[in-house]
């Protein structure tokens, strides 16, 4: 939502802790405390100007309602519209959706809603869309069994997108609707997108889904050279792997420079959502599986973790590891990438191992076999 920056938006909201709260860390997994109640928690993450949960907080003095929004200056918006009347079971946040496992317990919460979340249109940004695998493993951590997560957009790319990730996490769809306005059903709530997108006359698409429980679970442990946990090794063919994880969610084939650099050779990658895993298979190496790469922060290397960790502490914990050839580079952008992102990346020559950082901040490994 673009909005000028309000100045006094600020020190506005913190003018005002008992509807905007102002330390929300020190609620992870107690946010009974704030409403003093044990009723069930629900939460839309970017709220906008607040049209959506202030009304349905007001209609549901049963439910608590926690509206999570990025910017000081659309909050205000929000704050604008109950700070006369404060609604008993409604509280504001001022807060990156991204940082949610920072102040939800697991099992926390029963609903979420995302209303017109920014569709992120370049593949380059999808990892930034709401509905993305990423964002689902949080959903799925702070969200009781069989949690709930609503969704309306106006973006049918972005609609068909979410589908594909909601069926990859394997969600059940409680409901679907692709004109929600055609028969407008009397519980919807509109908000301040939908009310312009309709004055529009486009559609809004709505969908509920239901998450379940794991079943399998894979261990998240890095063995250089080898492979993934002790199931996972380099140099087995597709089959193998299938028997172990089952269908890829998505299967990519690329060209790559053969080991001289001089030919290109085809490779295939599977791509396991839910796990947080690529699988590459080189055409070079008989299609014999060679790198692996992840991005979930469950992953560990040497009994830590490093996704989300600095330069500095992952560098340490290599050291400790005994890897002593840890070279530094910085990374160009390449056509199409968000130039502004800075990226660094760690490696290890004779570990076969890649470790990438946006932002100073480690965001992927890569290792291959020996
Ligand atoms: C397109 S607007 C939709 C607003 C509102 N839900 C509506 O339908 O009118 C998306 C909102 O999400 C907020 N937002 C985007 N990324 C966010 C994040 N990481 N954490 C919290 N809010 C975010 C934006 O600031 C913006 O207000």
């Amino acid at each position: 939502m673009r909005l000028r920056n309000i100045p006094r938006a600020g020190s506005v909201l913190a003018a005002n802790p008992e509807i905007v709260v102002a330390n929300p860390k020190d609620f992870i997994g107690n946010w009974t405390k704030i409403f003093e109640n044990n009723n069930p928690l629900h939460l839309e993450i970017g709220i906008g100007r607040g049209n959506f949960i202030i009304n349905l907080a007001k209609q549901n003095p049963d439910i608590n309602f926690l509206g999570i929004e990025k910017f000081d200056s659309v909050l205000l918006r929000a704050l604008e519209k109950t700070i006369d009347n404060p609604i008993k079971n409604l509280r504001l946040l001022r807060y990156d959706a991204n940082n949610i496992l920072e102040i939800f317990g697991n099992g926390e919460i029963e609903k979420i809603y995302l209303n017109f979340s920014d569709p992120w249109e370049r593949t380059s940004q999808r990892n930034k869309r709401m509905t993305h695998t990423n964002f689902l493993k949080k959903y799925e951590k702070i969200l009781t069994g069989g949690g709930i997560l609503q969704y309306k957009t106006d973006n049918r790319k972005f609609f068909e997108y979410s589908l594909s990730e909601f069926n990859n996490f394997g969600l059940r769809i409680n409901s679907l609707n692709l004109d929600l306005h055609e028969n407008e059903p009397t519980w919807n709530i509109r908000t301040e997108y939908e009310e312009k997108f309709a004055g529009l006359g486009k559609k809004i698409y709505f969908c509920a889904v239901s998450f379940k429980k794991k079943e399998k679970t894979m261990e998240k442990t890095i063995e250089l050279g080898k492979g993934l946990g002790n199931e996972l090794r380099f140099g087995m063919r597709f089959e193998e792997v299938k028997k172990i994880l089952g269908e890829p969610s998505e299967i990519e084939n690329s060209e790559v420079p053969s080991a001289d650099g001089e030919d290109f050779g085809d490779t295939v990658a599977w791509i396991y959502d839910e796990l947080g895993a690529t699988l590459y298979f080189d055409e070079e190496d008989e299609w014999k599986l060679g790198t692996i790469e992840v991005d979930d922060d469950d992953f560990e290397l040497g009994g830590k973790k490093l996704i989300g960790k600095g330069i500095k502490d992952v560098k340490n914990i290599l050291q400790n590891m005994n890897i002593n050839d840890i070279n530094e580079e910085e990374i160009e952008a390449e056509e199409g990438e968000d130039e502004e992102v800075k990226l660094r990346l760690l490696f290890s020559q004779e570990k076969c191992l890649n470790v990438w950082f946006e932002d100073g901040v480690c965001c992927e490994i890569q290792w291959s076999s020996l």
